[in-house]
């Protein structure tokens, strides 16, 4: 986590700088800071709290025209947020300066071999033993800053990316990275660096981005130079040219990126069948998959292995691989996976799902299984992230970027995705019959549309959550497709509001959460005309039997369900297994509202960050 903006060039850095840690902030955001170079002299601003704060203070304290420097924001990882543990940080003699997203493990032996060489250390980050680790190594041996950080590097166990300045040496920035994202904006006699590209979109659709345990030494006038950190050999910097625009990285109107994403669901979804879905003709097409059918066809099982909300998206593919391609599929959390000793067999098919491509837990977990001999297959949204590198082969969710932190456009377009997927494997395999499979082409294809009318159930959300805001508590129940789908529901609304909201399949509620049901407990019951529709009545029944508050999401003129709930949310009739593409929607609405009324940040909730590139 944490977000990083570095910029050598002919602007003046510190708006570039600012208005790029501004949207990194997802990243994290508990505190942040500038260094720039102005005359021969470092200026430092940082604070506790966030980029809008660093700014107030950069306002009073900071008077510069620099045209190089470093910025960061944020999330704790050793030391508590406060303005000394927040980046940069300075060396010693004050000549170096550093700004570091990740965490060094062995800093703790490495700054008592620094404090036995005279060193003192103002803050208790891992952060600044790595900047003093550097300068030592520079004054021993008496070498240049990227040699030293090299060094260094070699001596350091973790994960990081990392940007590293030295005022004695103005021409050159020095980058790394190991298990954090660093990518490099190529300008016009400039360059950026940043956690992703979106500080730089709008100068340079140019971008390098750095792969593990690479660094790079920036300059104005050498060419940019890219070197492996163990053996100090040359790698060709490989540019790539940017799709992202920026439009897509702005509010567009709305009053939060996550508003803005929910409603880009229609053509978020159109984007992900973009090329792939073409009705017409009977074909679903994913390269990905194309090239490795044999495998999939193969597979006596699917893994699949995400956190989160990618987790959640992972469940609703195990009932959908299960109906449609008969694979058994076992979804598991990343983080679980990587610290056991699974069994991995050899015709094993491994899916990692993650949004960002960055989630430590995933990329660990993805390694871990490759070196068991999976075949391991990404489905991403952040296009050359690092589990789309990791990765054998994979598809791209095409979602678009998704900035608020709380997922709601990734978790639709990795189902679609893995819809898609399904009904590929299926038609190979021959496990579904060739009507079905054209029934769900069809119908897959009027999801955007159905989406949009879904979208319309916003104002009766908004009143529902006007009714439950203060809530302390909230149950979600749903069945089949719709049981990941509660999952998520809960989650939302945890995350972003911080009402305490639990997940349930709908029939488990008799074996333990029932006893919490009374007046005061508000219920939300996916409840969509599907298979199993009178047993879900059935729970609806239980819950009111005990006087529980029942807003159930239901199929657009539903009237069984109506009679009996405090509340309905209509949503518009589809197959049971395209349902949860559908009945996320007013879930999300419903928290965002929820969270909104609260006053609560939506787009940046607390303790969160978007990409959890720590363990
Ligand atoms: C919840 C949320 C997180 C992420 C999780 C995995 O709204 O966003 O739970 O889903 O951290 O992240 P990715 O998908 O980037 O691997």
């Amino acid at each position: 986590m944490c977000g990083i903006v570095g910029y050598i060039g002919h602007r003046e850095a510190y708006p570039v700088i600012i208005k790029g840690l501004k949207r990194l902030e997802y990243r994290g955001y508990d505190s942040a800071g500038v260094v720039l170079y102005d005359q021969g002299e470092l200026k430092l601003c940082k604070t506790k709290g966030k980029v809008s704060d660093l700014e107030a203070k950069a306002e009073k304290e900071l008077d510069t025209t620099g045209t190089i420097g470093i910025g960061h924001t944020r999330w704790a990882t050793h030391g508590v947020p406060n303005d000394v543990n927040s980046h940069p940080h300075y060396s010693n003699s004050g000549n170096l300066v550093i700004v570091h997203n990740g965490i060094i493990e062995n800093y703790d032996p490495l700054k008592k071999e620094l404090i036995k060489r005279g060193y003192t250390f103002k803050s208790d980050t891992d952060t600044e033993v790595l900047v003093n680790l550097i300068e030592e190594i520079k004054k021993q041996e008496h070498i240049k800053l990227g040699k030293a950080v090299q060094i260094a590097l070699n001596q350091v166990v973790g994960a990081y990316a990392i940007v590293v300045f030295d005022k004695q040496n103005p021409d050159e920035i020095v980058a790394a990275r190991l298990g954090s994202p660093l990518a490099i904006g190529v300008g016009e006699d400039e360059f950026f660096i940043s956690s992703d590209a979106s500080p730089f979109i709008e100068y340079t659709a140019n971008a390098v981005y750095l792969d593990d345990e690479e660094m790079a030494i920036i300059s104005l006038d050498k060419p940019l130079a890219i070197r492996k950190i163990k053996d100090d050999s040359l790698v060709d910097p490989y540019v790539q040219e940017l799709q992202m625009n920026l439009e897509q990285i702005e509010k567009g109107g709305f009053d939060h990126f996550m508003l803005k994403e929910i409603y880009e669901q229609p053509n978020a979804i159109k984007d992900t069948f973009r090329g792939r879905l073409r009705v017409a003709e009977g074909i679903v097409k994913i390269s990905g998959v194309e090239d490795n059918l044999q495998k999939f066809m193969n597979a006596d099982r699917i893994l699949i292995i995400a956190c989160g909300t990618s987790w959640h998206a992972g469940l609703v593919a195990e009932y959908i691989f299960e109906e449609f391609a008969r694979i058994p599929v076992e979804v598991e959390y990343a983080s679980e996976f990587r610290y056991r000793n699974p069994v991995i067999r050899p015709n094993d098919v491994v899916i990692a799902i993650s949004q960002s491509g960055e989630t430590a837990d995933t990329l660990a977990a993805i390694k871990l299984a490759k070196e068991s001999g999976a075949f391991v297959f990404g489905v991403c949204n952040v296009v050359g992230s690092s589990i789309s590198r990791e990765t054998h082969s994979g598809a791209y969710t095409h979602a678009g970027p998704e900035i608020g932190v709380a997922s709601t456009k990734a978790f639709t377009t990795q189902i679609t995705l893995l819809t898609l997927m399904a009904l590929r494997i299926a038609r190979a395999k021959g496990t579904m019959a060739r009507a079905d499979y054209y029934r769900y082409l069809q119908e897959l294809e009027l999801v955007p549309d159905l989406v949009a009318e879904a979208l319309k159930s916003n104002d009766n959300v908004q009143a529902i959550a006007a009714i439950y805001k203060d809530a302390p508590n909230c149950i979600y129940l749903g069945r089949g497709y719709n049981y990941p789908v509660a999952l998520e529901g809960a989650l939302k609304l945890k995350e972003i509001s911080y009402i305490h909201a639990e997940g349930y399949p709908a029939a488990e509620m008799k074996h333990g959460p029932i006893a919490l049901i009374d007046e005061r407990m508000p219920v939300v019951v996916i409840a969509p005309k599907q298979e199993h529709y009178d047993k879900i009545v059935s729970n609806i029944q239980e819950i009111k039997a005990r006087s529980g508050k029942i807003i159930a999401v239901v199929t657009k003129g539903d009237t069984q369900v109506k009679a009996l709930a405090d509340h309905v949310i209509e949503i518009p009739e589809t197959s049971d297994a395209l349902s949860p593409l559908l009945a996320t929607i007013p879930l999300q609405l419903l928290s965002y509202h929820i969270a909104v009324m609260r006053n609560c940040n939506v787009d940046q909730p607390r303790n969160l960050a978007k990409s959890v590139t720590v363990e």
